[in-house]
């Protein structure tokens, strides 16, 4: 085995044994990173007529015009960046003359206006020209236009702008857009041609009029989710590039399909699941790629998104559900009502310096959010002549969510997980926000 009890009988895991056996253990892979978010497959299905539509608009700057600016739309994971990425290697394969520019932007690492004009300068020469903060605005972009000038000179760039809804929720956000869309104005040989993608339908509303008019040139190219049998083709073209032959059946890659089109028909996660489970494969030493592996590749991705989204939940919010959390700990049989939940984020609250204590209404605005996400579940109960009221409970893992609440730095610092809500004390009463001993 790979276990060793050494010589005082105490558990020891035997690393060389472990590399030794997984060499001697069948290879699943082929290549890996075909399963890779950054991967770009050699083709693209069910994605011909945004292609259509890309390359329709795109296809003048073979002859050297300026390609209209435009809008692509659609929920995470449904190919916009893979098509728009597919897209510039096709334009570049076809150009007889020089191929255009293309500037990627992700919009959530690259995220200030100023950082965006640093980035488009420093991709441009290649090297980091323009410190990431200092210098002004106005300077940079007049620097901007002169390299491209110069530079670019009578070719066409391409900025693409990627999660190009977070920008618009920044200061700024709007005027950067402005900025770049209309850059062709106080160009004399460059040519740009701005390419927007957002996974937020909502996002334009939060656009500037004039912003929105230089963006919609053209009607915006929708995404839609992708259904169990298209996410199927793409998981099995896929498949086909990453792993050995026969080392995964249809079946296997139907049930990944499956599982994600559940999901928002999302082909991240599909293909994350594929990965996971050709994983998880390989390290069991079997040589197959079975339904039970995809099936535990699912159960640690939801227990991986449970853990990010706690950890990206306002600290307000994580009290709250710090404070179901303690009901739940200290008596199993105590039925937590919202009103018990109010009780214990107040106690909590005044642990902490500057954090306020919430209403009961915030409280169960909270509460309504922590069960939309699945943390929860909650339901009414007749209390008779008290009314209705609601009653929650936590509907993950305890040991899962204890194990995340104790790493958030605010709960640890001030070991919250270690209080015993006053309605759990049994020596102690509450009335009217004054603590009491109980006398019996
Ligand atoms: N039609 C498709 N064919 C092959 N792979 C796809 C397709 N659509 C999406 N993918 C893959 O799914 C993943 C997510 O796609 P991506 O373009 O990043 O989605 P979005 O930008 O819409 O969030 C990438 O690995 C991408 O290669
Ligand atoms: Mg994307």
């Amino acid at each position: 085995m790979l276990t060793n009890h050494n010589e005082k009988g105490m558990y020891s895991f035997n690393i060389d044994k472990f590399y030794r056996n997984y060499l001697k253990g069948p290879k699943l892979f082929k290549k890996r990173e075909a399963l890779e978010p950054s991967f770009i497959p050699d083709e693209l299905p069910h994605r011909n007529s945004e292609i259509e539509k890309i390359a329709g608009i795109t296809a003048c700057a073979l002859k050297g015009d300026v390609p209209s600016n435009f809008l692509c739309y659609g929920m995470t994971g449904t190919g916009k960046t893979a098509t728009v990425r597919y897209i510039s290697q096709k334009l570049a394969q076809h150009c007889s003359t020089k191929p255009p520019w293309w500037v990627y932007i992700n919009c959530t690492v690259v995220s200030t206006p100023y950082r965006i004009l640093a980035h488009i300068y420093n991709t441009i020469v290649g090297k980091e020209k323009i410190p990431s903060t200092g210098l002004p605005k106005d300077v940079i972009l007049k620097k901007l236009l002169g390299l491209l000038d110069q530079y670019i000179k009578d070719s066409i760039c391409f900025l693409v702008l990627d999660e190009i809804d977070i920008l618009i929720e920044k200061k700024g956000g709007n005027e950067i857009l402005y900025n770049l869309t209309r850059l062709n104005e106080n160009l004399d040989h460059c040519r740009t041609s701005v390419i927007g993608i957002s996974n937020k339908l909502k996002f334009m509303e939060f656009l500037d009029a004039r912003v929105t008019s230089n963006l919609e040139e053209e009607e915006p190219i929708v995404f839609h989710p992708y259904n169990a049998n298209q996410l199927y083709d793409i998981l099995k073209l896929r498949a086909d590039v990453a792993f050995q032959e026969g080392v995964i059946d249809d079946g296997v890659i139907k049930l990944c399909a499956g599982l994600a089109a559940k999901e928002h028909g999302d082909a991240r996660k599909a293909l994350q699941l594929l990965r996971k489970a050709g994983e998880i494969a390989e390290r069991n030493q079997t040589k197959k790629i079975m339904e039970n592996h995809v099936e535990k590749a699912q159960k640690d991705i939801d227990k991986d998104h449970i853990v990010e989204y706690i950890f990206s939940m306002p600290l307000q919010v994580k009290l709250t559900l710090t404070a179901i959390f303690l009901l739940s700990k200290y008596s199993k049989e105590h039925i937590i009502t919202s009103g018990d939940i109010y009780e214990v984020h107040s106690e909590l609250a005044q642990f902490i310096p500057n954090v306020k204590q919430l209403t009961h209404r915030r409280i169960s605005d909270y509460v309504n959010e922590l069960s939309l996400s699945g943390l929860i579940i909650t339901y009414t109960k007749s209390m008779g002549h008290y009314g209705r009221t609601k009653i929650v409970k936590l509907d993950i893992d305890f040991n899962l969510i204890e194990r995340v609440l104790s790493q958030i730095k605010k709960i640890k610092e001030y070991r919250l997980l270690d209080y015993k809500p006053i309605i759990l004390q049994t020596d102690k009463v509450k009335i009217k926000n004054m603590v009491f001993k109980k006398l019996i």
